[in-house]
């Protein structure tokens, strides 16, 4: 227990400082973020094949904080955007246009043009929309993004590929998607796919990659080929969850892709499209317990960590690791079940059920790990709760402010 509360697994995690003292500056909740893990997970995906002609599209709507978009940049990645205003903070970071994909998904004219004016190449995910993007940019290069006809992820939410969700042109209409290619004189640059978010086993993304290449194989002179995100990383680390084979996974896709060249005639790029791989580990919310109670048989540990700032239990009832961090020697003297919530009016706003902890006393903090990837980002103003600090541990070990904390100014700004 007292190795729990003192000498946390993290704790290198947090550079030259502590998380109390982070609190004590920042203020409490704020996310944390770790520079050498954020490098080494870029740097471990830019290796995941052999083959060459190979590149890293990070998938910025998992955390899109500039000061993270220019450590990925630096780092040689690519970006994906899903929308004008990830185009806008991605050019913003440094991103060459040429390097990213706006991967739309039933957006206005208006949003084409921006992708357009801006030398951004647009996937579509309908043959309507391909026909309004050839209205627009006849002569032009596009992308399509297609429905593998396979789907993976940790919930039903984010499983984007297979026969019941909204994404991606079926298969079947690749005669119509021709036919639009050449109405509008548009050269198909590339095609692109997504099974889903989240899986631990690569065989799922293998079988997509399978089968987007056979779609592929419909199209001469393809530049790239896309074969997705949803890399997963392991939520419950404490209890000993093992990582993605990624080494596996690397020689399973060189194969299939080595293959399919040979056949193809021409190596083309390939291209892989992560967001949570890419910054969830580098992660952690730190948070403040402020009440702890019985409510008739269950004992509570109330928190500023309301759903606010942290949606995915709430949302997908997603497990993240916590840790117990406490500055005075007061020791924990048993593990509990215990109900960790927040500040919201909401009673789903829950951040871990019945989850066995060490005795938690008031003023402790909280560490929720793996709170990298979309977290901040699908941070709210809801309860007019404002949101959190961003900090980075840089590579040397200091610490610096990335995002300020809103104010309750920032509440009322865009009224009218
Ligand atoms: N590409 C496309 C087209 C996507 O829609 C997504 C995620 C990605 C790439 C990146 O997926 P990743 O590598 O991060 O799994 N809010 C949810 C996850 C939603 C993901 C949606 N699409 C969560 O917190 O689990």
């Amino acid at each position: 227990l007292k190795e729990h509360n003192k000498v946390s697994n993290s704790l290198n995690f947090y550079g030259n400082t502590t998380p109390s003292e982070l609190v004590k500056t920042y203020g409490s909740t704020v996310y944390v973020y770790n520079e050498k893990v954020l490098r080494e997970r870029c740097r471990e995906l830019k290796n995941l094949v052999s083959y060459k002609n190979f590149a890293v599209n990070y998938s910025v709507k998992a955390n899109s904080n500039p000061e993270i978009l220019k450590i990925a940049c630096e780092e040689g990645l690519y970006a994906d955007a899903m929308s004008p205003g990830e185009i806008y903070v991605n050019l913003k970071a440094g991103f060459d246009p040429k390097k990213i994909l706006y991967i739309s998904n039933n957006v206005s004219k208006e949003e084409m043009q921006y992708a357009i004016d801006h030398g951004v190449l647009t996937s579509v995910d309908s043959i309507s929309q391909l026909e309004q993007y050839g209205e627009l940019n006849p002569g032009g290069r596009v992308c399509i993004r297609f429905n593998p006809g396979v789907g993976a992820g940790h919930h039903e939410k984010v499983v984007t590929g297979g026969k019941k969700t909204k994404f991606g042109v079926d298969p079947h209409l690749v005669p119509e998607v021709k036919d639009i290619l050449n109405k509008y004189d548009l050269k198909l640059a590339g095609i692109n796919q997504h099974i889903g978010s989240l899986f631990m086993d690569g065989s799922k993304y293998v079988e997509g990659v399978q089968s987007v290449l056979s779609i592929a194989e419909n199209f001469d002179d393809l530049e790239f080929i896309d074969l997705g995100g949803g890399f997963g990383i392991p939520y419950n680390k404490l209890s000993g969850q093992p990582r993605l084979d990624l080494k596996e996974l690397g020689q399973q896709l060189d194969e299939v892709i080595n293959n399919w060249v040979s056949k193809y005639g021409k190596e083309i790029q390939f291209k892989i499209e992560p967001g949570r791989y890419i910054v969830g580990e580098c992660g952690i919310l730190l948070g403040t317990v402020h009440t702890v109670k019985y409510n008739y048989d269950n004992k509570y540990i109330g928190t500023d960590l309301g759903f606010n700032v942290l949606i995915r239990p709430a949302m997908y009832e997603s497990h993240h690791d916590i840790e117990v961090y406490r500055e005075s020697d007061k020791p924990s003297t048993q593990y509990e079940f215990v109900t960790v919530v927040g500040n919201i009016c909401e009673s789903g706003d829950i951040i871990a059920k019945e989850r066995e902890l060490p005795e938690i006393f008031e003023g402790d903090i909280l560490g929720v790990l793996d709170a990298g990837a979309y977290g901040y980002c699908m941070a709210s103003n809801y309860n007019n709760r404002l949101r959190p600090a961003e900090v980075l541990i840089q590579e040397d070990g200091s610490h610096r402010l990335i995002r300020r904390r809103d104010t309750l100014e920032d509440l009322v700004r865009n009224f009218v």
